[in-house]
């Protein structure tokens, strides 16, 4: 079977959600973050400040190449994945796009106090986060499904992709 893919703002669930549908339909789970960070040895903040952000993305590039080789997993994806049109290329081609959505308000209270995402390091993450949202919209929105998360728990968005799959 295809892939299935989870794209979506940071903190819109894409890691937690993927689990649980990975466990329901016996798929394997890959959290491309964490693929980065084991292959690198280091944590994407880490990667951020010492690299910058387009060694970055160059390094998450790589990863997509090479897990869209494998079909039958669940791919929980990075944020700012959809940014470059050659990641969303080849997670096409083996694969069902979902995108999770949520609001700016709960995205942000989900990601506060979290250090490890450093494009929300600055004085103002509320701005940034409405700001970062409205530019990646439309790169969102060329996934297959948008499933809305607001009020659902996680095990409730996994059942309604496993409904439009
Ligand atoms: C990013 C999202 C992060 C991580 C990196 C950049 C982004 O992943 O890849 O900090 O550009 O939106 P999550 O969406 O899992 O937080």
């Amino acid at each position: 079977m295809k892939n299935i893919v989870l794209i979506g703002f940071m903190g819109t669930g894409k890691s937690s959600v993927g689990k649980i549908l990975s466990e329901k339909l016996g798929f394997k789970f890959i959290d491309v973050d964490e693929v980065i960070e084991k292959t690198t040895g280091m944590k994407i903040s880490e990667i951020f400040s010492r690299f910058g952000e387009p060694r970055f993305r160059d390094i998450e590039s790589e990863v997509i190449n090479l897990i869209t080789k494998k079909d039958s997993q669940v791919i929980a994806t990075g944020g700012g994945v959809v940014l470059r049109e050659e990641n969303m290329k080849k997670l096409k081609e083996n694969g069902v796009i979902f995108c999770l959505k949520a609001s700016e308000n709960v995205i942000f209270e989900r990601v506060k106090g979290c250090k490890d995402r450093p494009l929300l390091q600055v004085e103002n993450p509320e701005e940034r986060i409405k700001e970062l949202l409205n530019r990646r919209k439309p790169l969102y929105e060329k996934a297959d499904f948008c499933i809305d998360t607001e009020g659902l728990t996680p095990e409730q968005v996994a059942e309604k992709i496993i409904e439009r799959l």
